[in-house]
């Protein structure tokens, strides 16, 4: 095999074969073919996409690279959910224990964020104690005890996605759907879940800004987790504006623990427990209502249990921020538009996200905000806070924002002036 001759045919718009599909994953995983090659050829693929087939061959391929995880001993049926990233989007953390509550088994392997959406690791290492890295065996053994693990992904696990994963987001070839499926799913396949529910979000806070990519996306992940023989569904839901209040590490983890206590944001409530319906229908479980397992605290024993697994202390507050600025409403009006992305960007300025993988994050800064969309607000009122453990940080966090909330009819927050700041 040539690996030019490989990207020509993809640069000409031809169809790849098994063959050179399974070689080619391969020899970049081993570094036989070059990053220049298959940068190359990942351009050709985000230009003259894949069929059906050759995406899962290409999934398949990826997973043959590294481990399986096998969770056919556990005594429970297995359910993961997956989401494509959304600002504010903590969903994880009440999610898995819930379904856990409710009897299916939640093997969550996940990631730090990139970017301006976190990662659900940062999260919850907001949480004095607790650490992601667990062992096959660990993770095997919390199953079957506590029912859920949300732990770090092992280099085990399609070892050839992390590395074209890393080439693309410095190629400008992240936005191929072909490679966004699957690389998506090649991790979840091998992960071994019984049942997958993906939540992909569309609206300018995700990664899919418009409905057509984001249900196409969708369809392709689909019919991966299908023909692999994982019970596979999707949910598209919105991500214009942040889901609930608290966006930042340990604002993520007091309004996910709010939830579990049977309180918590109505959006954040809805989403968790129509992905909680749609987990346990996939593996069978209809008898058993997830809304009843938050309010009688079912839901909640299973988190401390989760969280005390991982050596974290399920009682300990979150970190408050020694910086605090609160952005006022400058007139009387509706706040009509709260735009995800800026919202997201500035809690990612503020400290909440990183830039560089190597960046460490901040548990407690994020923006909370006291108002969202639809509420009435007078001149004065306090639309949101921005938290940061660095000082320096806030006007970039506030010049952010500006961009967030503007318009018509809207309650201004451009800052520099016309923003009123305690
Ligand atoms: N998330 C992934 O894991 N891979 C992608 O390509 C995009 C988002």
């Amino acid at each position: 095999h040539d690996a030019v001759d490989v990207i020509r045919v993809k640069r000409d718009g031809g169809t790849l074969t098994d063959d050179q599909i399974d070689w080619v994953v391969d020899a970049y995983t081993r570094g036989v073919v070059a990053d220049e090659q298959m940068s190359s050829l990942a351009m050709a693929i985000l230009q003259r996409g894949m069929s059906r087939a050759e995406i899962a061959r290409w999934t398949r391929a990826m997973i043959e690279t590294g481990e399986r995880l096998d969770f056919s001993s556990l005594s429970r049926p297995t359910a993961d959910k997956h989401s494509t990233g959304g600002v504010g989007d903590k969903i994880t953390l009440p999610l898995a224990p819930l379904v856990a509550a409710c009897g299916v088994a939640v093997p969550q392997l996940s990631g730090r964020g990139l970017g301006h959406t976190g990662g659900t690791l940062d999260k919850l290492e907001s949480i004095p104690g607790w650490r992601a890295a667990l062992s096959n065996e660990e993770m095997l053994a919390q199953l079957e005890d506590v029912g859920a693990v949300v732990c770090a992904a092992g280099s085990g696990l399609a070892p050839a996605d992390k590395k074209l994963y890393a080439l693309r987001d410095v190629t400008g070839t992240v936005e191929a759907i072909p490679l966004i499926a699957s690389s998506i799913m090649s991790k979840k396949i091998a992960e071994g879940t019984g049942v997958l529910v993906l939540d992909v979000k569309v609206g300018t806070g995700a990664f899919m800004k418009d409905l057509d990519q984001a249900l196409e996306l969708a369809r392709t992940m689909v019919d991966l987790g299908t023909d692999a023989g994982v019970v596979t569904s999707a949910l598209l839901t919105d991500m214009s504006t942040p889901l609930g209040r608290g966006i930042g590490n340990g604002l993520e983890v007091s309004e996910s623990v709010d939830v579990l206590a049977g309180g918590g944001p109505a959006d954040v409530v809805e989403l968790t427990l129509a992905l909680a319906r749609e987990m346990l229908a996939g593996a069978g479980v209809t008898d058993v209502d997830p809304a009843d397992a938050l309010k009688d605290g079912r839901a909640m024993d299973a988190w401390r249990r989760m969280i005390a697994a991982q050596g974290g202390d399920p009682d300990a507050p979150m970190p408050d921020a020694p910086h605090v600025e609160e952005v006022r409403a400058e007139r009387d009006g509706v706040i009509t538009r709260m735009d995800a992305l800026g919202v997201g960007v500035a809690a990612w300025r503020l400290g909440a996200g990183r830039a560089r993988k190597e960046d460490p994050v901040q548990a407690s800064a994020g923006v909370f905000l006291h108002k969202v969309v639809g509420d009435e607000v007078k001149a004065g009122d306090v639309i949101m806070t921005l938290h940061t453990e660095t000082e320096d940080r806030m006007p970039r966090g506030l010049a952010a924002l500006a961009e967030a909330c503007d318009g018509a009819g809207t309650v201004d927050v451009t800052p520099g002036g016309s923003v009123e700041r305690s």
